[in-house]
């Protein structure tokens, strides 16, 4: 179970003050397939990352299986990351002088993985995503946008986490390897009980999720209809 509290982020630029996230509130059933929608700038990517732990709020609280993350030390913010969170980044950021493979591997070297086992769930994971096997030595800086979208959900998805933050997990992908990846994070939701929030404007996306929440002027409000 995820549980947002009135969470509040401001950010200060030059004399004043945004706060793209101001007093959210909502809670995901474990297992949950959900989607966040919303104009562009409207504080998504913020919300994500403070769900991902990656950026402290302002105020509020965001609890996972009833542990406020929002209070726990760095150290146990280091393993909470590690252990129970899959980041698909809206701008992938893998590491570019790393291959396919080795970025899939490097969530599961800091998790103490042993090497073969590593690699074998890699290749695993990059055929899920279909990557062609011919790319999986490939750097990460000589692949197409859509490859380095794949790539970067099968890194999340590497340590198993039971909460997946995707950005935009299809923006960079043509239908058909959207639609693949749609089916991929549903069967995880379903089969393994991970919970899933997607940022998307991808509306084949947002139909098939569990729920819809809609963030604007830095409240979210969910989506009962359409
Ligand atoms: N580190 C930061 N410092 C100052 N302002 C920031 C920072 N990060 C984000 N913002 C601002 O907060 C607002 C929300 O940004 P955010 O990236 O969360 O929007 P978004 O909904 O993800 O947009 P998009 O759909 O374009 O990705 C924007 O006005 C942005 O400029
Ligand atoms: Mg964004």
């Amino acid at each position: 179970m995820l549980e947002v509290k009135d969470v509040v982020k401001s950010f200060k630029t030059g004399d004043h003050t945004i706060k793209p996230v101001n007093g959210v509130s909502f809670s995901v059933e474990q297992g949950t397939f959900a989607a966040i929608l919303g104009k562009s700038g409207s504080g998504k990517s913020t919300l994500l990352s403070l769900l991902g732990a990656l950026d402290k709020a302002t105020s509020g609280d965001v609890l996972v299986d009833g542990v406020n993350i929002s209070q726990l030390p760095d150290s146990k913010l280091t393993a909470y990351r590690r252990d129970d969170i899959g980041f698909v980044f809206q701008q992938y950021n893998l590491i570019p002088n790393l291959s396919a493979k080795e970025n899939v591997m490097l969530p599961m070297e800091f998790a103490g993985v042993s090497r073969a086992e590593r690699s074998a769930r890699a290749v695993e994971l990059l055929s899920q995503v279909e990557l062609a096997e011919e790319t999986h030595d490939r750097k990460a800086n000589k692949l197409s946008g859509g490859q380095q979208q794949r790539v970067s959900i099968a890194r999340a998805l590497a340590n198993r986490p039971k909460l997946i933050l995707a950005d935009e997990p299809t923006g960079n992908l043509d239908d058909e390897t959207g639609e693949l990846i749609i089916e991929l994070l549903r069967s995880l939701c379903q089969e393994k009980n991970t919970t899933i929030l997607v940022v998307t404007h991808d509306q084949a996306l947002a139909r098939k999720t569990n729920r819809r929440f809609r963030l604007a002027r830095g409240k979210i409000t969910e989506i009962t209809q359409g």
